[in-house]
């Protein structure tokens, strides 16, 4: 790859399942990764086994910590070649009924998957506008399209990211910036939890390697225009019928409650019959 065509790329939560998968494609591909997570033995241990390990650079940081988050920017401003592309990617789940949420991990939820790369993105647009090859990617979720029991935060953190995803590429729309959304369905990662993935296989839902959201990512970072992408077969059918007709959406998963409520280890009473 020419030096030209070397982009430098910031990647959060690089240290996870999908953050890893993508750090190696873009390093494959001859790109400058800036792995950042809050784990720093495990984001060495990634670097060490990326292709060009010399090139890329470790950002330790608590994206909950605004101190932090501070610091990690002051650190991409004073990269000699500055700043082409932001995958906002970093993220918590949570598996739960509202009722058995409390308020700690609803703002948890919401503060990490939403309110944190919005004000990343932020703090880092100055620097971006910068670029003449910039991408913002924000790693979101079927759950923010299709609202599933049990995951009320995760969705709607995931649905604000894609309001404010949509938001942002329009108000970018007269800058060289491109802005992207990915929503993958499961993902094989330790994201999910034992009764995360039992529920799934109950279910009959399918889940993707992380390597296959790489390459989708590594699409979008290269696309021309700002793009929205859904992952996996019949996911995307179900998120265009849950717009059109959500009743149908409501009805199918009434027949799965029970389910969710057995892996989520529901503990109030299950309403009385016919009064559900
Ligand atoms: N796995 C799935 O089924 C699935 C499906 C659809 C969408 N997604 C989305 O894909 C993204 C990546 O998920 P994953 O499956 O790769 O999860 P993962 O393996 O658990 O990785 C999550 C990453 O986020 C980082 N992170 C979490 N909280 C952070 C914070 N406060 N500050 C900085 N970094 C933080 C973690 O860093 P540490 O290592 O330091 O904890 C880790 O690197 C998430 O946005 C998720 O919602 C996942």
């Amino acid at each position: 790859m020419s030096a030209q065509a070397m982009l430098t790329v910031l990647v959060t939560g690089a240290s996870g399942g999908i953050g890893s998968a993508i750090s190696r494609a873009l390093a494959e591909k001859g790109h400058r990764v800036l792995l950042q997570g809050r784990n720093a033995e495990r984001l060495q241990q990634l670097k060490a086994a990326l292709p060009h390990s010399d090139r890329h650079q470790i950002l330790v940081a608590d994206l909950l910590n605004e101190a932090e988050r501070l610091e990690l920017v002051r650190s991409c401003e004073q990269l000699p070649g500055g700043l082409d592309a932001l995958i906002n990617n970093a993220g918590v789940s949570a598996f739960a009924l509202l009722g058995e949420t409390s308020d700690k991990e609803l703002a948890r939820l919401l503060h990490t998957n939403l309110l944190a790369p919005m004000a990343l993105t932020r703090d880092l647009l100055p620097l971006l506008k910068r670029s003449q090859r910039a991408a913002i990617i924000n790693i979101s979720s079927a759950f923010g399209h299709i609202g599933h029991p049990g995951f009320g935060a995760y969705g709607a953190s995931k649905a604000g990211l894609h309001g404010f995803t949509e938001t942002l590429r329009r108000e970018l729309l007269d800058t060289g910036i491109r802005v992207h959304y990915l929503a993958p369905r499961a993902v094989d990662t330790s994201l999910n939890s034992e009764a995360v993935n039992g529920l799934n296989h109950a279910l009959g839902n399918k889940s993707d390697p992380p390597e296959k959201i790489a390459q989708q990512c590594l699409q979008l970072l290269h696309s021309k225009y700002g793009r929205r992408r859904f992952v996996g077969w019949p996911e995307r059918f179900f998120i265009k019928i849950n717009a059109l007709f959500p009743a149908l959406v409501d009805s199918a998963l009434a027949k799965k409650l029970p389910l969710v409520r057995q892996f989520a280890g529901a503990t109030d009473p299950l309403p009385e019959p016919g009064k559900s």
